[in-house]
């Protein structure tokens, strides 16, 4: 847990609508008087998104794929995330290492022993305060996708058994998490997803 402010992440498959949710979340923290800094994974600094860059477009080897995210994370917790969680401030990011385990130990096949010594390695003592995972059906997502994309990214060009294989990681990383992960069923109207959100945030925070 961090000490001051608060880290809330926003996790799930590539089309399972995780930005309507996120502003609504810096909404509900600004509207509450805190400090909300906006972020995502993998990117949030300069040199995060020239990683970012390379990662969602060069195709590479599964381990350069992991320290690369993990190396973006580094950079990310160096300057944004510690800094503003230091001075009190909420950090609201899109993605973070529960997306390491769900993708590339998930997905691409990476042993979760390593993931679990770069996770050691890069953030020992920090985990998020909260996070939000939205789950949803692979089929129901990139039906999403196609209508709302046009040049879709490496990931986003894996087939359906990727993200069934990313789905599982991640509720299974729920599952093991104490709570600290909440899944919101996404296959439900916006309106729904957004009020199981909020009373969240109630919940937790007030
Ligand atoms: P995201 O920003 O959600 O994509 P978009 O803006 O296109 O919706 O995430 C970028 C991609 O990076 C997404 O497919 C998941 C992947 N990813 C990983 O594989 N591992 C990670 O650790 C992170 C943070 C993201």
């Amino acid at each position: 847990m961090s000490q001051n402010g608060r880290f809330i992440t926003f996790e799930g498959i590539d089309g399972a609508g995780k930005s309507t949710q996120i502003a609504a979340t810096l909404d509900w923290v600004r509207a509450h008087g805190h400090v909300a800094v906006q972020s995502r994974e993998p990117g949030g600094t300069p040199l995060g998104e020239r990683l970012r860059e390379l990662l969602l477009n060069e195709p590479m080897h599964l381990e350069t794929e992991a320290l690369l995210m993990f190396a973006a994370r580094r950079e990310h917790l160096a300057r944004v995330i510690e800094p503003a969680l230091a001075a009190g401030q909420w950090v609201i990011c899109d993605r973070f290492s529960d997306a390491s385990h769900a993708y590339q130990c998930g997905g691409r096949g990476l042993p979760v022993a390593k993931f679990e010594a770069l996770e050691q390695w890069v953030h020992p003592a920090l985990q998020p305060d909260l996070t939000f995972l939205f789950d949803l059906a692979p089929e129901i997502a990139a039906a999403r996708l196609q209508s709302g994309r046009a040049n879709a990214d490496r990931f986003e060009r894996e087939q359906r058994d990727f993200f069934e294989r990313v789905r599982d990681a991640y509720l299974q990383r729920a599952a093991a998490s104490a709570g600290r992960i909440v899944v919101i069923d996404a296959a439900r109207p916006q309106e729904a997803i957004l009020a199981d959100v909020l009373a969240t945030l109630e919940a937790r925070f007030r």
